[in-house]
């Protein structure tokens, strides 16, 4: 039977900066996908690469002085010499300024042309740079743009516009036969939401006098193409389109990787270009959320709060880092990262779950059995727990990675292992030693510590690859049948009398205390601040207008509600505030239904520092009045958008 294919793609990203967290989070997971496809058998593809043309690059090019060409080449390297750093491997890197993407730039270009869905026309609107697009009124907030904070200019040109519109209703009823097509859920909610009015027709091409720097329209070289009109189609040139094998082989199995600021392209501009081209859809277009400073907040320079995930690759090695942004961050959401989240998940499930449970078996197996793997003997009830625990696991993983359940899938396989560390604690193997006639229940308990170990080795190889060859020196393993995915799905295939030998410790524990040291000082230092401020206002409830302008109020709409469970109080609530998805949860359950939330209008607390709620995180407090019996939330007496500022 031929393999299954499993083609992956991240964003190609633009080589006006230097590749960053936002860029190496989604990378790291599309090269996981990758690998663990691979190891679960399918013909798995990757690709990722840099997005070149367009006005930002233009201008990052001219205020560094140089030309756009070399400009772009010395900045694509980085992104090349990033991802070796983290231990990703692509199958291809595409750039847009290569000429195998340029042809087939031209070539849909001319054949949506052809089908009449390309016309001339003068536009007016509001186009920010940072986001290479024009937004629409409905989308600024304060006549700024939400993502980039910056003023859009105000255009008028004379441009070739595709016509989007027209596929509007096809795509709403596509995305609503295909319901697994945007995830998770609430973007596409989202989407819909936004085809719910017309979309207009896209703009595709700028006059070449004013931005020289992209591809000649074909059929009139007065015009270069627009920069989103000519990076989507990177998914499809990579592959060789139209004739391409690849791209009859993986085509259909495409999984794009996003961030959820470039949800509209993807989800909106992508599959109506595809439509008109003739070209089949993507299977799935999977959105995940925004990681922000330890502290919360949007990183930036300026705020001091920028988490370099190749600082921390130097400093824990890539393995850790990956295992970090892969295990702590539930796909979709928003999160919080930084060193000391990952110095806690590091001691916690690497030093203490996986690294005990290593160096226990190959001491055990020394002390106890010469160093060798024994046969196994006597079965006992504990040994079917673990042995069923683990037959189960590959099809548990398959379901929720096929679901883009990341960190659920990788807390299965920690369970595995938690499982593993406790058969110890119950199977006291050091006191079986001390009675000969236990060496036959001895032998078998090492022998499944060993085989749980080789089974973990390999289901974490697509996280951490570097680790399972550490695993496999200690076990004395050197056959590479016992690393395949059929190797896992039946217990037993280690073969006994193996020697096994202890190495350096896998995962050292990293010293908190240092560690503490320095927030300590940090610590100290807001301490200060903080009283400081308190010393500030005598009369406590009194506070000055720049005091109240501190907290910004604004309209939010809500998308999902749903109870939190084993709180019967809470109520867990994904809001839209403009542009931006955000989680929240509030205390409201005794008062509203889920149900009677959404497409509610509320007014929410926007700068609040996120917070955890029963390990939920929330990120923001609305607004409601109460008393003893009654509470009810603050809403909008006329509608307005989301986003909308309250003062
Ligand atoms: N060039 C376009 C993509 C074209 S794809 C046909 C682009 N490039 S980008 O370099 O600006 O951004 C790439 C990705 O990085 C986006 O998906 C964006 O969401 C992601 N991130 C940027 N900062 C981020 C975080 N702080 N956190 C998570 N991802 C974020 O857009």
């Amino acid at each position: 039977m031929s393999k299954k294919a499993f083609y992956v793609t991240t964003p190609i990203y633009y080589v006006n900066a230097e590749p960053h967290i936002g860029h190496a989070y989604t990378t790291v997971i599309a090269d996981f996908l990758a690998r663990w496809h691979r190891l679960a058998g399918y013909d798995s593809y990757f690709l990722t690469g840099t997005d070149e043309h367009g006005e930002k690059i233009a201008q990052a090019a001219q205020k560094a002085g140089q030309e756009p060409q070399a400009f772009v080449d010395k900045v694509s390297n980085r992104f090349k010499e990033a991802w070796k750093k983290l231990c990703i491997e692509y199958n291809d890197f595409i750039r847009t300024t290569e000429p195998r993407h340029k042809k087939i730039v031209q070539e849909i270009l001319q054949k949506v042309y052809d089908a009449g869905d390309i016309y001339y026309g003068e536009y007016e609107g509001h186009y920010c740079v940072g986001c290479e697009r024009f937004l629409t009124d409905k989308e600024l907030v304060d006549g700024r743009c939400p993502d980039h904070g910056t003023a859009p200019e105000k255009r008028k040109e004379g441009n070739y516009f595709f016509r989007m519109e027209k596929y509007r209703e096809w795509l709403i009823d596509y995305i609503n036969s295909h319901p697994d097509f945007i995830r998770p859920e609430g973007y596409r909610n989202e989407v819909l939401s936004i085809l719910s009015e017309p979309i207009g027709d896209l703009s595709i091409s700028r006059p070449r006098e004013r931005v020289p720097w992209g591809i000649p329209i074909p059929w009139d070289e007065n015009h270069v193409t627009y920069v989103w009109f000519d990076a989507l189609i990177n998914y499809v040139s990579a592959l060789g389109y139209p004739d391409g094998k690849k791209f009859h082989r993986y085509w259909d199995s495409a999984w794009h990787l996003i961030g959820k600021d470039i949800i509209k392209p993807h989800a909106i501009f992508w599959p109506t270009m595809l439509k008109s081209a003739g070209i089949p859809i993507y299977k799935h277009l999977n959105v995940g959320g925004f990681l922000m400073g330890p502290d919360g907040r949007k990183m930036s320079k300026t705020l001091g709060n920028v988490v370099d995930p190749f600082d921390l690759s130097e400093k824990y090695g890539p393995d850790v880092v990956r295992y970090y942004l892969l295990s702590d961050v539930p796909y979709g959401q928003d999160a919080a990262v930084g060193e000391s989240h990952l110095i806690a998940r590091y001691n916690t499930d690497l030093a203490n779950d996986l690294g005990n449970l290593l160096s226990r078996t190959i001491t055990m197996i020394e002390k106890f059995s010469d160093g060798k793997i024994p046969a196994p003997g006597v079965a006992e009830s504990p040994d079917d727990e673990l042995i069923a625990m683990a037959e189960s696991l590959p099809e548990k993983l398959e379901t929720k990675i096929s679901h883009m359940e990341l960190n659920a899938a990788i807390r299965e396989i920690w369970r595995f292992i938690g499982r593993a560390n406790k058969y110890i604690d119950e199977t006291m193997p050091w006191s079986l030693a001390k009675n000969p006639n236990q060496k036959e229940r001895l032998n078998t308990v090492l022998y499944n510590l060993a085989e749980a170990l080789r089974i973990t080795a390999v289901h974490i190889s697509p996280i951490m690859p570097n680790i399972p060859s550490k695993i496999f020196e200690q076990l004395g393993i050197a056959d590479d049948k016992l690393s395949t995915w059929e190797s896992v799905k039946k217990w037993g295939q280690l073969s006994p009398g193996l020697t096994v030998s202890r190495k350096e410790i896998i995962f050292p524990r990293i010293d908190e205390k240092a560690k503490a040291k320095e927030a300590e000082a940090k610590g100290k230092q807001k301490a200060k601040e903080d009283a400081k401020a308190e010393v500030k206002e005598e009369g406590a409830n009194v506070i000055t207008i720049e005091d109240f302008a501190k907290v910004e109020l604004r309209i939010a709409e809500v998308l999902e509600a749903e109870k939190v469970k084993g709180a019967d109080k809470l109520l867990k609530l994904q809001i839209k505030i403009g542009d931006e998805r955000r989680q929240i949860v509030a205390g409201i359950a005794k008062h509203y239904t889920p149900e009677e939330l959404v497409g509610k209008k509320i007014v929410v607390v926007a700068n609040l520092k996120p917070a955890k709620l029963r390990g939920e995180v929330s990120q923001g407090m609305l607004l409601a009045a109460s008393n003893e019996e009654s509470l009810t939330l603050i809403t909008v007496d006329r509608d307005i958008d989301s986003g909308a500022r309250v003062k």
